[in-house]
């Protein structure tokens, strides 16, 4: 009998998580199954405790269920209450479910893959479930953390819920953008590929050293990204904190801390044009 495990999420259309995991099973020789299983939000806890009882090792859980998964949870690991969210869902053996964020990490984890050194000196864009999980793990890692969101609340209830780090105005960010050396956006902007925000002007008092990263993966190159090319700073992608944050989970399911390689990036770029 195969270890199962798959991903949970409602529409679920645009999911890479199952090319991860059939990857690392192939590569590990693990016999290992990781499905697509979408479900609707009046159905997830139920559909959550029949694949419990069906023998599944665990769950991942994207949009919307993240947050209901929190509430859930029997156990919330570090990473879970730090980002008052859960994608990843581990069914113990006792019957209990564990909950972990590994968003954060993941994304931490992307950084250094890239050769990004941490602390640095941070500017997050956008105060919501994602960036939660990102400011957190910045933090743990010992950045220093500071957030502009276009509805202000949002950011001041983030950072007191995190207890740490300070504010800026959404209208001005820019201006201080000199101050910092790494801007991470985790605002929904870019995901279309077009978002008319004037980034190229936004970046024009960055310094020279500064590191640019978006959270969005599809487009590989946002427009943030691609204003950044053209200040000719460096840019971190979104498709690593896609693969970095898979690898926890793996290894609760199927027993090996999996690679990041090469390959499998090449293998989930083939499938995003
Ligand atoms: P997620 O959980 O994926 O982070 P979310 O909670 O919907 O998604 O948050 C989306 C983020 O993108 C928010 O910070 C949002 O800003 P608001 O809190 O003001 O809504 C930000 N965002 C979305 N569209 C935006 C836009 N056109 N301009 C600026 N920020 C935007």
């Amino acid at each position: 009998m195969p270890k199962l495990a798959a991903v949970t999420g409602w529409p679920l259309t645009y999911t890479r998580s199952p090319i991860l995991h059939s990857y690392w099973c192939e590569r590990y020789r693990i016999k290992g199954l990781y499905l697509r299983l979408p479900l609707a939000p009046e159905n997830f806890e139920r559909g959550v405790r029949a694949l419990q009882a069906l023998g599944f090792a665990g769950l991942n859980v994207t949009i919307p269920h993240k947050e209901t998964a929190f509430a859930l949870v029997d156990q919330r690991g570090l990473s879970a209450q730090r980002a008052g969210s859960v994608n990843t869902l581990i069914f113990e053996a006792d019957g209990q479910i564990r909950g972990e964020c590994t968003d954060g990490v993941g994304y931490v984890d992307s950084l250094r893959e890239a050769g990004v050194e941490l602390p640095r000196k941070t500017l997050v864009l956008g105060a919501g479930g994602a960036s939660r999980a990102v400011c957190a793990s910045l933090l743990d890692a010992g950045c220093s953390l500071t957030l502009a969101n276009r509805t202000r609340t949002r950011a001041d209830n983030l950072i007191a819920a995190l207890g740490g780090g300070a504010v800026t105005d959404w209208q001005s960010w820019s201006e201080r953008l000199g101050e910092f050396d790494l801007l991470v956006n985790t605002t929904s902007l870019g995901m279309a590929g077009q978002d008319g925000y004037d980034w190229v002007g936004s970046l024009t008092h960055a310094d020279p050293e500064l590191v640019v990263s978006d959270i969005v993966y599809m487009p590989l190159e946002t427009p943030l990204l691609a204003a950044a090319r053209a200040h000719g700073l460096i840019g971190v992608d979104g498709l690593g904190m896609l693969i970095h944050q898979a690898r926890p989970g793996f290894k609760a399911w199927f027993g090996t801390y999996p690679d990041a390689d090469p390959v499998l990036r090449a293998r989930v770029v083939e499938t995003l044009d």
